[in-house]
C-alpha cells in the first residue's frame, strides 16, 4: 500500500512512519514538507505522491494555548482535515484522521464508569475539543474515510506527560499530580501497531468497512487510571520510586486555562472487533515504551510542556 503520513514530525506521526515502513511504501511529510493550512500544497502533495491512504497525524495539540489562539487551532484541526478529506475523495484515496477524547465533557464517569462509545453524545469543554470535533465531522461527511479518536498519547518522541514526569523526577523529590481525572494512557508504538493492523487488508476491503460502519472508531488501550496513577508507574519504571514521592492533588489545586474532562476513558471494543485487534493494558504499553527508549536518553534535556492532549 502507498501511504502518505502528514504531521510526520509529531509523536504519533513518527511512530506511524516507523511501524508502517516495514510493510508499506510510506511518504512522511512533516510541517515543512506539507503545511496543511495551504490548500494548493495539499493538492500538489496528493497529485505528486498518489497515495492510496492518507494518515493525518498533524494537529494543533496545545490544549491551553488554543483557548486564546482559536484561529490557528481551527485552521489545523478543522479546516485542514476538511481540505484533506475533499482532496482525498477527489483522488480516490482513503483518509484516516485522528481525533480526541476531548470531544467529550467527561460527565459520563459520574453516571456510569464505562468507556465512551462512538455514539455517545459529544460536548467539548474547550476550544481544542471544539476544533477537533469540527474536524472529525468534516472528514466523516465523506463516506469511506475514517476517524480514530485517541486519548492520553505519549511516547519517546516529542513532548508529552511521560517525558515531563521523568524530567521532573530527575530534578525533584516530590511531584504533585492530579488524581481526579481518569483516562487510559496510550503508547504511540501500540497505537501505530493498531493502525497497521487496520491497514492489513486490501484497500477496497478497508474502504467498504469504513463506508459500512460510518468510519468512526475509538482506539485505546484498556485499564482506567488517573494522571497520578500514570505518574506513579512512570516514576517506578524510571527507577525513582525510592527517592521521589508522587503526591495526589485535585484539579482545583492545578488550575489550567482549558478545562479537562474528569473521565476520558474510550471504549475500543468496536475498533477491536472490526479490525481483529486486542487492546493492550496501558501498563504493558508503558513497559514497552521504556524498553524502546533510545540508548543514553537523559531527562535533563526534555521539554517542560505539561500534559498536552
Ligand atoms: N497528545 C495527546 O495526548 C493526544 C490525545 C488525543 C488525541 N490526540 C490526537 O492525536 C493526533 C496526533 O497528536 P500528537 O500527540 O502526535 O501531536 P504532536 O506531537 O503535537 O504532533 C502534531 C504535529 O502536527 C504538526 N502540525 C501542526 N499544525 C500543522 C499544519 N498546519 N500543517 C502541518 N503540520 C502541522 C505539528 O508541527 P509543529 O510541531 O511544527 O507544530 C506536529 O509535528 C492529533 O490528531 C491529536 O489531536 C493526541
Amino acid at each position: 500500500m502507498k501511504i502518505l503520513v502528514t504531521g510526520a514530525g509529531g509523536q504519533l506521526g513518527r511512530a506511524l512512519v516507523r511501524a508502517l515502513g516495514a510493510m508499506h511504501e510510506v511518504v512522511a511529510l512533516d510541517r515543512q514538507g506539507l503545511d496543511l493550512t495551504d490548500p494548493a500544497a495539499i493538492d500538489a502533495a496528493l497529485a505528486m505522491h498518489e497515495p492510496e491512504v492518507v494518515l493525518n497525524a498533524a494537529a494543533y495539540t496545545a490544549v491551553d494555548r488554543a483557548e486564546t489562539d482559536r484561529a490557528t487551532a481551527f485552521a489545523a484541526n478543522a479546516a485542514a482535515p476538511a481540505l484533506l478529506a475533499e482532496a482525498a475523495s477527489e483522488r480516490g484515496a482513503i483518509l484516516i484522521h485522528f481525533s480526541t477524547d476531548y470531544v467529550f465533557d467527561g460527565a459520563l464517569g459520574a453516571r456510569e464508569r464505562r468507556g465512551y462509545r462512538e455514539d455517545d453524545p459529544t460536548a467539548p469543554l474547550g476550544v481544542y475539543g471544539e476544533t477537533k470535533l469540527a474536524g472529525e465531522r468534516a472528514v466523516l461527511a465523506h463516506p469511506g474515510h475514517g476517524v480514530l479518536r485517541l486519548a492520553w498519547v505519549y511516547g519517546n518522541d516529542g513532548a508529552n506527560f511521560m517525558k515531563t514526569m521523568l524530567r521532573l523526577a530527575s530534578e525533584r523529590d516530590r511531584l504533585r499530580v492530579v488524581a481526579d481525572q481518569w483516562g487510559v494512557p496510550n503508547y504511540t508504538g501500540d497505537l501505530a501497531d493498531a493502525v497497521a493492523r487496520m491497514l492489513d487488508r486490501p484497500i477496497e476491503a478497508l474502504r467498504a468497512i469504513l463506508h459500512d460502519t460510518g468510519g468512526l472508531f475509538h482506539l485505546s488501550a484498556i485499564g482506567p487510571t488517573t494522571w497520578h496513577g500514570f505518574a506513579s508507574e512512570i516514576v517506578r519504571l524510571g527507577g525513582y520510586a525510592d527517592r521521589v514521592v508522587v503526591e495526589a492533588i485535585t484539579t482545583a489545586d492545578y488550575p489550567t486555562p482549558a478545562r479537562r474532562p474528569p473521565w476520558s476513558v474510550l471504549d475500543p471494543s468496536r475498533f477491536a472487533a472490526t479490525f481483529g485487534w486486542t487492546p493492550p493494558n496501558w501498563r504493558a504499553g508503558l513497559a514497552r515504551c521504556f524498553s524502546e527508549r533510545p540508548n543514553g536518553t537523559s531527562e535533563r534535556g526534555l521539554s517542560a510542556v505539561p500534559s498536552a492532549n
